[in-house]
């Protein structure tokens, strides 16, 4: 079947199995706003984004796309698409002002609110306890360095099963550990902004262990669906030269296996211990904890965006520092073909392989694409409609590609794209738009996307053939 402007029409024939889970994905620092209301304290990326120089113009997440008051609009227009899931985040600093100590009740209203309002309307709610917002005064105490932090995610991670765990299933611990860790701690490209490779490990074993000990936290309260959020990106070598297969072999132990293995099957890739050692950034295990961190959960939420080309060599003056802990001899080449506008090379087949990957590394374990997704430079068009046909061609091509993994054996459960509303791309701040829905920032108004109207024509063809 061909579309209207010649390119296969994907869509058509893409099907996926009656209970496949469909929905977009948000975090809570990048739309609610509002960072002030109901007594929240403030969390490392409101101090980070106001640091001048740490975002792109300055931008913060003060107003983002006020969703902490729009937010029966912003379901309604999940119903609009026909989500039957929408995966979010909790801001720690809502329900725990100063991280730990004493619960704002307002803060854990509004996700009261929020998730009756999505029960109301059909569409699930996937609960993310950590999407990068560590409350501020936690950080002053050491943040993720520090272990008592991860004692205190699980004490939060019970204050807020205590207040919904009679209406969330789904619940997930951590959002990308990874970039947490390394891009907070080791290229301080992300809140809290350091760069330290010491505190950069530390603060890989102490959020994992915050993952474990939630997880025991949640299973001991009755919890049944409970995840974790992960991103991988896979790791090609330049060359076959041993050097360059090397880097690749590093880079993707830190950035993929370093948090995969702990969590299934309780031990850290031994190569990565050494690579730390030998940096002088050991993990700081202490007996038991690879254990907790292997506490069993029902399915791994997968986030893929792209894939990365490596090899071995000096870091050139012009790349930015590296996310990675002894890595200033492995450089990452700049994609070949289209770029989206983060400069993110464009790979669906990187994405199949992921899955597949998956499935032999941890083939007792479903599978949920909990983001993927894409930023174009877009613009309203005359016509009043946002014409993003850059978008609508990613997500159907990743659709296929995770299709074709499936077909191969991968449990895949579900598919999340991210987003459902621009919103504060992190330290690109707003000029980066990966949603779905338009919002202008100045009026706040929001206009469903071409892709948004495809994404909703297949999800309409997924109900109907059920
Ligand atoms: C992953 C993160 O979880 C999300 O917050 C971010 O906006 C997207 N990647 C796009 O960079």
């Amino acid at each position: 079947m061909t579309s209207t402007d010649g390119r296969p029409d994907l869509a058509a024939g893409l099907t996926f199995p009656p209970d496949f889970v469909f929905g977009a994905a948000t975090a809570a620092y990048q739309i609610e706003g509002a960072v002030d209301a109901d007594g929240r304290g403030p969390s490392i990326w409101d101090t980070f984004s106001h640091t001048p120089g740490r975002t792109f113009r300055g931008d913060t997440g003060d107003v983002a796309v006020e969703h902490y008051t729009r937010y029966r609009d912003d379901v309604a227009l999940m119903v609009e698409l026909g989500l039957s899931a929408y995966r979010f985040s909790v801001a720690w600093s809502r329900v725990l002002p100063e991280g730990a100590g004493r619960v704002e009740q307002r803060g854990l209203d509004f996700y009261r609110r929020l998730v009756d309002e999505l029960l109301a309307a059909g569409v699930d709610p996937w609960l993310t306890l950590y999407h990068w917002d560590l409350p501020q005064a936690l950080q002053e105490q050491g943040g993720w360095t520090a272990r008592d932090t991860s004692a205190r995610f699980a004490d939060y991670a019970g204050i807020v099963h205590d207040a919904l765990g009679d209406r969330v299933r789904h619940w997930s611990t951590l959002n990308e550990p990874m970039v947490s860790a390394l891009l907070g701690h080791q290229s301080g490209e992300h809140a809290p902004g350091v760069r330290n490779p010491v505190s950069a490990a530390r603060a890989v074993h102490h959020l994992l262990l915050g993952h474990g000990l939630a997880t025991q936290v949640l299973r001991d309260r009755g919890a049944d669906h409970l995840g974790v959020t992960l991103n991988f990106t896979p790791m090609t070598p330049a060359s076959d030269r041993p050097e360059d297969v090397d880097a690749a072999r590093r880079l993707d132990g830190q950035q993929n296996r370093m948090f995969l293995e702990p969590i299934v099957r309780g031990a850290y890739p031994a190569d990565v211990e050494a690579d730390l050692a030998a940096a002088g950034a050991p993990l700081p295990v202490e007996d038991g904890d690879l254990a907790v961190i292997a506490a069993p959960i029902e399915w791994l939420g997968v986030n893929y965006y792209f894939e990365q080309t490596v090899r071995a060599g000096a870091r050139p003056a012009d790349k930015p520092p590296t996310s990675f802990i002894g890595g200033e001899d492995v450089v990452d080449l700049d994609p070949t073909g289209p770029t989206t506008s983060m400069g993110w090379g464009v790979s669906p087949e990187a994405f199949t392989r992921l899955l597949l990957w998956l499935r032999d590394q941890a083939p007792d374990l479903p599978l949920v694409v909990t983001e993927n997704g894409s930023a174009w430079p877009d613009e309203i068009s005359d016509d009043g409609a946002v014409h993003d046909p850059e978008r609508t061609d990613f997500l159907l091509r990743h659709l296929d590609a995770m299709s074709t993994a499936m077909d191969q054996g991968a449990d895949v459960r579900g598919y999340f794209a991210w987003s459902l509303l621009d919103n504060f791309e992190w330290a690109r701040g707003y000029e980066q738009r990966f949603g779905l829905v338009h919002v202008d920032y100045a009026t706040q108004q929001r206009i469903l996307k071409d892709s948004a109207r495809v994404y909703a024509d297949l999800l309409r063809r997924h109900r109907q053939a059920q």
